[in-house]
């Protein structure tokens, strides 16, 4: 049962869009398991880029079938415009190629204000959402009042069930944010044209996937964000509201126990966040504009969809550590080692420490280390730019002594190292 999961190992960003675009060409399907429109997958192939939120990445490949599960909240209006942009780039997203689980959840405009408002009343405590409407979604479907792309099938049904929704939402807004009531007729109106042309791709994605695995055809489940932004998992609260961990691969696409076979933990070879929360190996200064870029290019450390600098850092060990035991990893992808280049010292994180107390592993997971001081072990760097390398021997010595402090650390191996956006530039250690 070929079931393959992509997992982010830290808090995001870590370039899974490019993995996922490598492994999707050896897979039948490919599907997205958590989250929403908050994601931002790059995949840069020849000339052109494309920056995909909700469709999952692998559908780039023109044998794949592209699939969304049931653990992902869908914003229509997005999803729509993100065909549309595909199609228009010359790929088929006809309901042959991309299919929608009818137990996902929508997104409506309603949870985009309720994230709106409910962001601005935080203040200074702020999560720094991304405003997609994600928190509100999720929090719809767990107090059982969510509406599910099954619900558009009865188009008139829905129009009594979206009213009420926004019914619901506007006494919230008004009373609790002071905000802005919401219209419903004209939402109700957009939405039944959402309904007409989503209907077709409504099935039931679970059954279809655990039926093409019977069949021998293989899977790449596609996570969204990373493990230390997991509901359960991260560094709560400042997390998301889904399960991006591999786990909730299996829940999110309806799969039971015992369909995966790797499950591959994409990391970036130093550290990035958006958004607030703690983050003990976080630079600043000259380091940090030297991590992040200047945003001209578009690997550089901004954020896919909201455009936000990514907060950086050195590597850290005793989180990745964690992100392997949580996801069970079976192999990393190191990314972006090429932009290490240069540097003459690299940082490795390899416990904490607490006043006279030192961490190698998390004493109670990582919403707990704010008080933590990293403690670094440091090594030599390399001028040699890799964006050409395609070797393991043709590494620098010392990149490739990264590597392996790298996986001795975390105790899982390095399969594949990627020195730049284009398809080629990879280095497959397999
Ligand atoms: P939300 O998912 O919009 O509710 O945002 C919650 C937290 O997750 C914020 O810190 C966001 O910046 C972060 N986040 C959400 N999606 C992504 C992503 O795809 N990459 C990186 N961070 C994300």
């Amino acid at each position: 049962m070929p079931l393959d999961i992509i997992v982010g190992a830290q808090w995001g960003d870590e370039g899974k869009g490019r993995v996922v675009d490598l492994l999707a060409a050896q897979a039948d399907l490919v599907a997205r398991y958590n989250g929403g429109d908050n994601a931002g997958h790059t995949v840069t192939v020849g000339e052109k880029t494309f920056k995909l939120h909700l469709i999952p990445s692998g559908i780039i490949h023109p044998h794949t079938v592209g699939l969304i599960g049931n653990g992902v909240v869908v914003n229509p209006a997005t999803l729509i415009a993100e065909m549309e942009m595909l199609a228009a780039a010359g790929i088929d997203v006809s309901p042959q190629r991309l299919r929608l689980s009818f137990a996902a959840h929508l997104i409506t405009p309603a949870h985009r204000a309720l994230d709106q408002a409910q962001e601005s009343a935080r203040g200074k405590g702020q999560i720094g959402t991304t405003l997609r409407g994600i928190g509100p979604a999720y929090t719809s479907k767990v107090s059982r009042q969510g509406l599910r792309l099954l619900d558009l099938l009865d188009r008139i049904a829905f129009q009594n069930v979206l009213r009420s929704h926004i019914d619901e939402v506007n006494r919230i807004l008004t009373a609790l944010y002071n905000a802005p009531a919401l219209d419903p007729e004209p939402l109700v109106a957009e939405f039944d044209r959402y309904a007409e042309k989503l209907a077709p791709y409504i099935c039931d994605v679970s059954a279809l996937l655990s039926e093409s695995l019977a069949h021998g055809q293989r899977v790449l489940a596609e996570g969204a964000q990373g493990t230390l932004l997991d509901l359960d998992h991260g560094t709560y609260p400042f997390v998301t509201s889904s399960n991006p961990t591999a786990p909730g691969a299996l829940v999110g696409l309806g799969l039971g126990l015992g369909s995966a076979e790797r499950v591959i933990g994409v990391t970036k070879a130093f550290q990035t966040r958006v958004g607030a929360g703690p983050f003990p190996t976080e630079v600043t200064g000259d380091l940090a504009l030297r991590l992040r870029g200047s945003g001209q290019n578009p690997w550089d450390e901004y954020g896919t969809t909201t455009g936000r600098p990514r907060r950086v850092g050195w590597l850290d060990m005793v989180l990745l550590r964690y992100a392997a035991r949580i996801n069970g990893l079976t192999e990393s992808a190191l990314t972006k080692l090429d932009i290490l280049s240069g540097l003459p010292t690299i940082q490795i994180c390899v416990a904490y420490r607490d006043g006279d107390k030192i961490y190698s592993d998390l004493p109670y997971g990582p919403s707990h280390i704010s008080p933590f001081q990293a403690i670094y072990e440091d090594l030599p760097g390399w001028d040699v730019d890799l964006k050409e390398v395609r070797r393991w021997a043709d590494l620098p010595v010392q990149a490739r002594a990264y590597i392996l402090r790298i996986e001795e650390l975390s105790g899982v191996p390095v399969r594949l190292v990627s020195v730049g956006p284009e398809r080629a530039q990879v280095i497959d250690l397999t």
